[in-house]
């Protein structure tokens, strides 16, 4: 008799793990650089600990690590389950997991070294873009690879998002990564000037619409409706706005380059793109949150749920705020400000790591063969510190924004600048303290959340002795 079970969830159990541990790590870089930009000393002279090179170390940790182990763990979940088969191979699966891991280890020793190509959200160098490639043709290989063999012959719409993140970003990499090694610790890339930074922003916006946004929303149309216990709202809905997602967000990458040498037309191109991508991303937040309906109660006493509905908030809010900023006029108002980084940090805290939250807490007590969470009000706890922690972040940096791009563009009289930079630095003082407060309440958080999950997922023969003593006493 067959005595493999049905479905391959040790390897949907490690990527579980490694992304809470990878979530507190990357955010505690990310509180560590935001108190850097209050208090400089922080770095203690340190030349690994200084602030370049602590910042891709955060970008990386929080995108790649913990997003990314976090898109490895629900795919493989969902699209077993909704396939109904077994991964096809477990071999191949377990090299993702640790070649994915040893990418991120290579990262946390090569970045805070210095040694970068110095291609924002591709910093990596070529050995480590090799592995990265290795570990993504045998995850395309696993993930298409049960598709092809699924039991059931409609191919679920959150298997449709995660297929197109993997496609895109197998491009991505590729291409924004062609470079010839000088030795094994650098490279140059292959393209110069504008060409090279276009390519750069083409991969750098597709990252976002790619990874940190098509793959999340193949969590959304599984993890919502499950929660939810409702179908989703508009299966027809879903079909258009995964077509007219992934074809818009390809050419919305020059906005990254307003007012650069790149071409007006360019510019012009990527700037409409960006007002057309509204509409498909409105279209999918419409569709989860509508999927809602009937369910509203479930607000009120399911911390999961709420996890999971103000994520489609934070997302509805920050693709209408993105193509708000692509218009060139404002623009020219909110570029190189901390309106750019309040606007990520609402897509990234508010969007991607509230959904990833959510749907973690509902993975680990069935990948555990628990009833729940080990403690619920726990969750709810963590759900009201990482709310305010989001909010104190984004209202602070919209505020410190706007106000730096006014005093950048203030001029007197005889045309000379009102304010030298250092005046705009030293008037954001106050908001890089709030926002400081607002990443620690986030990472504080992070904290709950790994004590809940390791509560939860120890062995039951941990618990007994406790529990006997409890039931002695009674
Ligand atoms: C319709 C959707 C969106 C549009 C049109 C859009 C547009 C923009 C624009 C115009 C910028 C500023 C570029 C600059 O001045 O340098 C920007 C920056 C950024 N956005 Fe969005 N955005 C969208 C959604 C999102 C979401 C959902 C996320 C995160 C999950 C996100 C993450 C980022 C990041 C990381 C940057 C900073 C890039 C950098 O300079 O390093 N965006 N976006
Ligand atoms: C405790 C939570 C976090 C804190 C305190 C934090 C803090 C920071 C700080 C201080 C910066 C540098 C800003 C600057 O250069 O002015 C930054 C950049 C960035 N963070 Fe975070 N972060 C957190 C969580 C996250 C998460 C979860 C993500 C993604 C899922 C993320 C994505 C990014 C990105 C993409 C940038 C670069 C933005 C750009 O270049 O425009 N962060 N973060």
């Amino acid at each position: 008799m067959d005595m493999t079970p049905a479905y391959n969830d040790r390897v949907v159990r490690q990527f579980t793990v490694m992304t809470v541990v990878w979530g507190i790590v990357g955010m505690l870089v990310g509180v560590l650089i935001a108190a850097q930009l209050l208090f400089p000393a922080l770095n203690f002279d340190l030349p690994w600990l200084t602030y370049s090179r602590l910042r891709p170390l955060h970008t990386n940790a929080v995108i790649f690590a913990f997003g990314g182990s976090a898109l490895f763990a629900t795919s493989y979940y969902v699209v077993q389950r909704t396939s109904g088969v077994r991964l096809i191979s477990d071999r191949l699966a377990a090299f993702t997991f640790w070649g994915w891991q040893a990418v991120i280890v290579g990262a946390v020793i090569t970045l805070p070294l210095g040694i970068t190509q110095s291609k924002e959200y591709a910093e990596l160098e070529w050995p480590l873009d090799l592995l990265i490639t290795a570990v993504w043709v045998a995850y395309a290989v696993v993930f298409f690879g049960t598709i092809v063999r699924r039991r059931i012959k409609h191919i679920f719409v959150a298997n449709w998002f995660y297929g197109a993140f993997i496609v895109a970003v197998a491009m991505l990499h590729i291409v924004n990564n062609l470079a010839i090694p000088v030795s094994a610790t650098k490279s140059y890339p292959i393209y110069a000037g504008a060409v090279d930074a276009m390519v750069q922003w083409w991969y750098g916006h597709n990252a976002v619409g790619f990874f940190l946004t098509a793959g999340f929303l193949g969590m959304m149309y599984y993890f919502v409706p499950k929660q939810a216990g409702r179908p989703i709202y508009s299966y027809r809905l879903s079909v258009v706005h995964f077509w007219a997602l992934i074809s818009v967000y390809m050419w919305a990458g020059p906005h990254h380059l307003h007012w650069t040498s790149l071409p007006e037309w360019a510019q012009s191109l990527g700037m409409v793109f960006s007002l057309i991508l509204l509409a498909p991303s409105w279209g999918g937040m419409i569709n989860g949150i509508m999927t809602l309906n009937g369910a509203w109660h479930k607000l009120r006493d399911d911390p999961i749920i709420r996890f999971l509905v103000v994520s489609l908030s934070f997302y509805g809010m920050s693709t209408f705020e993105g193509p708000m900023m692509s218009i060139r006029t404002v623009n020219a108002l909110s570029h190189y400000t901390d309106w750019t980084i309040g606007h990520v940090h609402s897509g990234a805290l508010g969007w991607v790591a509230f959904i990833t939250i959510g749907s973690i807490y509902m993975l680990v007590p069935r990948l555990w063969n628990r009833e729940q969470m080990y403690s619920v009000p726990a969750i709810n706890l963590h759900f009201w510190v990482s709310t305010i922690g989001v909010v104190l972040y984004i209202a602070s940096m919209w505020i410190a924004g706007v106000m730096q791009g006014l005093m950048w563009r203030a001029v007197n009289e005889d045309g000379t600048l009102t304010y030298s930079f250092i005046e705009s630095i030293a008037a954001t003082y106050p908001y890089y303290a709030v926002r400081l407060l607002g990443g620690v309440l986030f990472f504080a958080g992070m904290l709950i959340m790994g004590w809940n999950v390791w509560r939860t997922i120890r062995p039951l023969a941990e618990r007994a002795p406790a529990a006997a003593a409890a039931a002695q006493s009674a």
